[in-house]
């Protein structure tokens, strides 16, 4: 246990009376140290609370009760575009109001830059149905 300074480059002489009294302070400082506490506490990652595994279940579980609760909110509010932060919602709903049917035109109608999403946003036109927008949009166009 390194509790006493001794090496020829001490901070601390310990010769005669003095040097005695320094000795049993060092000692005294080394018994009641506080990191004697601190190593007696369990590691804060062996607490099943506090652990990364806890952490990750709670997300997931937050999650699927996040679905659970309002499904189609959460099925709309799935980012289709990330790098302009566009949803599926936003997508589908121009889909539906303008009668599109190309990924240009959804360029086009939303902020979708259609770049890496061109895959996403050709599924979606894929799944659906090809509708006429309506008849006010259309003269408005
Ligand atoms: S996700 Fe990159 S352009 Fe849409």
């Amino acid at each position: 246990m390194p509790w006493l300074d001794i090496n020829q480059e001490r901070y601390h002489a310990y010769m005669g009376y003095v040097g005695m009294v320094k000795l049993v302070e060092e000692i005294d400082k080394a018994l009641f140290n506080p990191i004697w506490e601190q190593l007696r506490r369990p590691v804060p990652w062996d607490e099943v609370a506090n652990n990364w595994r806890a952490k990750a279940i709670a997300q997931m579980d937050a999650q699927a009760a996040e679905v659970a609760a309002d499904p189609e909110t959460t099925r709309r509010a799935k980012k289709v575009c990330f790098c302009k932060e566009v949803d599926l919602g936003t997508i589908e709903d121009a889909i539906r109001s303008h009668g599109l049917t190309s990924v240009e035109a959804v360029r086009q109608h939303t902020n979708a830059f259609g770049g890496c999403c061109k895959r996403r946003i050709e599924d979606i036109l894929a799944t659906m149905p090809v509708s006429s927008p309506p008849a006010m949009l259309q003269a408005a166009e």
